[in-house]
């Protein structure tokens, strides 16, 4: 099988899964305990915290060991509206955000917030206009990707920050899910956010592993109530084992990023010219986009078809998203980018990650080829 679905999720790396096993081996003891061996722990955890701190270029202070993207999301948006409530109501959010980002918002509706969407543009770029216009003095949070995780849309994520931190009080946070280990990410420094979202899984990592980074001024409400773990910002047995092989995979991720960065690109372009022989084929992704997705709709047919076709020819690729292809509604983001109605149901994602070869795209192209010499030529 040819794994096309990197962003739904990865493979843990073998160095990453070897170094979770160790730990769980020698550093089982708990953290917060105060015999040696929960020192011992307690020590190493510091130590991938700061890795971590090295890496993103902040104080480790500011990491906070999480479940993955979904919890870090939801502790972002709800901790920051929460806490500095007495900036404003409003929480501006874009229109493509993942669903752990909408629903956090949304939910916050119930505790008086207001939520507002940014609108973008076809290829799934905020409109900055937009942006300029929601964004008003009664603004607390702002939530805007960097990037999007079913057509691999770029933010401008350094104009975004530039223009929250000057014109309003309001924190921005970014969801860096997609982003981290593809693209360089910033972090600190004027025009970088005061939150990002990091999810393990995504960057070869075990699932269940993520963290929020936050900057130091920032004031945030836990969402975790208990014994104050995660310097009293997350509660919980903190899991050692899992954020030392986050470390790990952080580290490794960052090293690899500008290598695979240009494989990737060029996989992705020679894609995008690929699919431009087929006249009921529209590619939603773009050259200017992350390198790791490309994402295209067919004409009158549905992803889900598509997706067990290629399947069948050893190809595993997914519909828009991981998230949204089982509950077979349009994904908000199609909706979103406005495609047109004959090709939104067809949509589907081809994402990139480690070890995928020349001859892998080849495969794809061939077996691509003949699904819709099935499906759409006879
Ligand atoms: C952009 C984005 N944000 C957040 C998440 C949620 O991350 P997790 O699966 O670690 O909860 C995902 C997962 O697909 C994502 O793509």
């Amino acid at each position: 099988m040819i794994y096309l679905d990197h962003s739904a999720t990865t493979k843990p790396d073998p160095a990453v899964l070897q170094t979770f096993i160790q730990a769980n081996e020698r550093f089982y003891a708990n953290p917060a305990s105060l015999h040696q061996m929960g020192v011992e722990a307690n020590t190493l955890l510091s130590r991938s915290r700061e890795q971590i701190a090295d890496i993103i270029k902040t104080s480790p202070l500011q990491i906070i060991f999480t479940s993955g993207g979904s919890e870090s999301n939801n502790f972002a948006i709800k901790g920051l509206a929460r806490a500095n409530k007495h900036r404003g109501k409003k929480i501006l959010v874009s229109a493509i955000e993942h669903a752990s980002v909408l629903e956090s918002a949304k939910a916050l509706e119930n505790e008086g917030f207001i939520v507002e969407y940014v609108n973008v543009d076809e290829n799934g770029v905020i409109l900055i206009d937009d942006l300029k216009k929601k964004l008003t003095k009664d603004t607390v949070v702002v939530s805007i990707m960097h990037v999007n995780n079913e057509m691999g849309a770029v933010q401008p994520v350094s104009e975004i920050a530039k223009i929250v931190h000057q014109n309003s009080r309001a924190f921005y946070h970014m969801d860096a899910v997609q982003s981290f280990g593809k693209i360089p990410v910033q972090f600190n420094g004027e025009d970088g956010p005061d939150a990002i979202t990091v999810s393990g899984h995504k960057i070869n990592c075990l699932k269940g592993t993520g963290f929020l980074a936050l900057r130091k001024q920032v004031k945030i409400q836990p969402i975790i109530h208990g014994g104050g773990q995660e310097m009293g910002f997350r509660s919980g047995t903190v899991a050692v084992p899992q954020d030392v092989a986050l470390a790990k995979a952080v580290r490794l991720a960052t090293e690899k990023q500008p290598q695979k960065a240009a494989q990737y690109s060029k996989l992705r372009d020679e894609l995008h010219e690929f699919f431009k022989q087929f006249p009921y084929v529209r590619v939603l992704s773009s050259s200017q986009g992350a390198p790791h997705i490309i994402s295209c709709a067919v004409q009158g047919l549905k992803g889900e078809i598509l997706v067990n076709a290629m399947q069948h020819e050893g190809i595993i690729i997914s519909t828009s998203s991981a998230c949204s292809s089982k509950d077979h509604t349009i994904s908000h983001v199609v909706k979103a980018i406005q495609v047109e109605p004959s090709y939104e149901k067809g949509v589907i994602r081809m994402s990139l990650g480690e070890g995928i070869s020349d001859e892998d795209i080849a495969s794809f192209k061939t077996a691509f080829s003949k699904v819709m010499h099935q499906v759409k030529e006879f």
